[in-house]
């Protein structure tokens, strides 16, 4: 969601917080600003819009300073504008505070403050905080407790990071539900709530758990609970490199991660597949693989499209390793009091192992005795650390808001999941070599459907003008039909919806007529005919059709507008290579439309807020 960015050392502090604001906007950009300490001073400067308009409002002010922190927002409470952009202050502006999460008892906070006399200016949740501090610190606490005791009093979730006029040689960092880690350095500090805004700088990094908080300084740091215990901390060593998180001469993040598949998918399955026998090993389940595959259920949860990927994976599992498999909404499984037994296994997608609503739900499983499991990408992320045992995804990091790699390497840790547990239950060895040699070739596939970009931006150029679109899809291609929407949805602003192709009959074919494009992902498999049914449906009505197909179909040349050929594969693997050219033809309508596809309006990277 938002992203938080600070420093303590002897360098000028305000490029890095800038630096730092460009690699994190991505994650929240509606407005940003940095909160320094200059001459034991607090100065803030804010700006609505983008990290390159405060950086010139920046500039012109000429400021120095050794210790600062900056933020770039993804509204939650109150408009986009200065005013509500963070940091908050209190009223002699001797403190400035940066927060990502959400105050959930900030009303009646905010309504004790001001019987005390404290005034309000924002409409943000935020600003209760730094005025609470500002109450302890007036009855004489340290900034450190003052901190802590204002988030004793806190509902809600916080990664925060203050810093105070009063005591300059510090910058105090706490954790509870948003990400927060330390950056050592030598004689300089970091704080951030994601590696990649201080990657340049250090490779050095420190997770605050929930409920922790930390005294940052220019050359150590303390951590604490909340409740006051001396913690130690592990330092974790970074593997990733600056190169990978940049956009290696592509126009957009989007179209790198696209192009990148064949090599993420690969990273996805390295060292995985045992080819000769036909199985998986995956050392992040190896623990819990019997107690997996003797489950009574297994439940997916995810959200968007981690949780298309674990539809996919509900009709993986039901087919190979025949274990009932349920997939629901994170947002819904958290509230819903769902029937959890001991003898489920109930697995967590998350791109970014961050998701708010991913994450409380898979507290909850575990509270209910259930194995919990991540899929995760981001490494260290909190998903992955709270979860029981898991598998990474491996994709690399995924930079543009809408999902691309992450989503097909999900498929493919899913369908490895699929191969192991199977394999436990009595699949053949001649059936998992099927389904391992397929899984080795898709990256060579994925090149194939990768050179045919110009082919799918011409198509893309024609409909981008269309107000509404319609995705169909069967069998596992159901899933892919609702990505395929969502993608173009997020990033074009144009209507789609994706359902399932025999259901277009119960309703939505009153919307066809020659406006409305209809996509189908129409491989030859085993429904195949009846897919042709539906598509001959839409043909009657005046639909344009956009169909995806396997090669060697010549006979949906006829029916169709315009057909796009992906190579052959089993029908559990189709999903990974036909969503890819529904990738791309959502990138290309919204780049035509001259749309920012890497930072879609309304939308983030890390949804760390329900
Ligand atoms: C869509 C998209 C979102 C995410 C969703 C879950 O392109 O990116 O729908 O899939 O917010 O995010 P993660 O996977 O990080 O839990």
């Amino acid at each position: 969601m938002c992203g938080i960015i600070g420093y303590i050392g002897e360098r000028n502090c305000i490029p890095i917080l800038i630096s730092g604001l460009k690699r994190l906007e991505y994650r929240g950009y509606d407005s940003a600003g940095i909160g320094v300490l200059s001459d034991a001073e607090s100065v803030i400067v804010k700006k609505p819009g983008k990290v390159s308009s405060l950086e010139e409002k920046v500039e012109l002010l000429n400021l120095s300073s050794n210790v600062g922190i900056g933020h770039t927002r993804w509204a939650t409470h109150g408009l986009p504008n200065e005013i509500n952009a963070h940091p908050h202050s209190n009223q002699n502006g001797t403190i400035s505070l940066i927060h990502n999460g959400i105050i959930e008892n900030y009303q009646t906070l905010k309504k004790g403050l001001q019987k005390l006399g404290y005034n309000f200016i924002s409409e943000t949740d935020s600003e209760v905080l730094p005025h609470l501090i500002d109450n302890f610190i007036s009855r004489g606490h340290s900034l450190l407790k003052s901190v802590r005791l204002a988030l004793s009093e806190v509902e809600g979730t916080y990664g925060i990071a203050v810093i105070y006029s009063g005591e300059p040689d510090k910058i105090v960092v706490a954790r509870k539900g948003s990400p927060l880690i330390i950056g050592i350095g030598s004689d300089e500090n970091f704080v951030a709530s994601d590696v990649s805004a201080i990657l340049a700088h250090t490779k050095q990094v420190v997770y605050l758990e929930d409920n922790e908080i930390a005294e940052v300084f220019r050359d150590h740091f303390n951590a604490k609970t909340i409740s006051d215990d001396e913690i130690e901390k592990e330092v974790h060593e970074i593997s990733m490199s600056l190169e990978e998180i940049d956009k290696g001469g592509y126009p957009h993040f989007m179209l790198k991660e696209i192009m990148e598949q064949p090599e993420s998918v690969r990273n996805s399955m390295r060292g995985r597949i045992l080819l000769e026998e036909g199985n998986v090993k995956l050392g992040g389940l190896a623990e819990v693989a019997d107690r997996l595959a003797k489950s009574k259920r297994i439940i997916i949860s995810a959200c968007g499209t981690s949780w298309h990927a674990g539809l996919v994976g509900e009709y993986m599992i039901e087919q190979y390793a025949k274990i009932p498999t349920e997939v629901e909404y994170a947002s819904e499984f958290r509230y819903r009091n769902p029937i959890i037994n001991p003898d489920d296994s109930v697995f967590f997608i998350s791109q970014s192992g961050e998701t708010a609503d991913t994450l409380a739900a898979l507290k909850e499983a575990k509270n209910n005795g259930a194995l919990a499991l991540g899929i995760c990408n981001v490494v260290g992320s909190s998903i992955a650390r709270e979860s029981i045992a898991g598998v990474y995804t491996h994709a690399g990091p995924e930079i543009g808001v809408a999902s691309t790699k992450a989503f097909t390497s999900q498929l493919v840790v899913l369908a490895l999941i699929t191969l192991l547990i199977s394999r436990k239950r009595g699949m053949s060895l001649e059936e998992g070599k099927k389904i391992a040699e397929e899984l080795n070739s898709i990256p060579e596939k994925i090149n194939l459907i990768l050179s045919k970009n110009d082919e799918i931006k011409n198509i893309a150029e024609k409909y981008c003008n269309v107000k509404n679109f319609l995705y169909l899809g069967r069998g596992y291609n159901f899933p892919v039909a609702l990505e395929g929407a969502l993608k173009l949805k997020e990033i074009s602003y144009i209507h789609a919806e994706g359902y399932p192709a025999a259901e277009m009959k119960h309703g939505p074919i009153a919307l066809i007529d020659d406006n409305m494009p209809v996509v189908f992902i129409a491989p030859k498999d085993s429904i195949y005919d009846k897919v042709i049914s539906n598509i001959e449906e839409v043909r009657a009505r005046g639909g344009n059709i956009i169909a995806i197909v396997t090669e060697k179909d010549e006979n949906m040349n006829r029916l169709v507008d315009h057909s796009i050929k992906i190579p052959d594969t089993i029908p559990m693997l189709m999903p990974i290579l036909a969503s890819i050219p529904l990738q791309l033809l959502a990138y290309h309508i919204a780049v035509k439309k001259g749309l920012n596809v890497d930072q879609p309006r309304n939308l983030a990277k890390s949804v760390t807020v329900e």
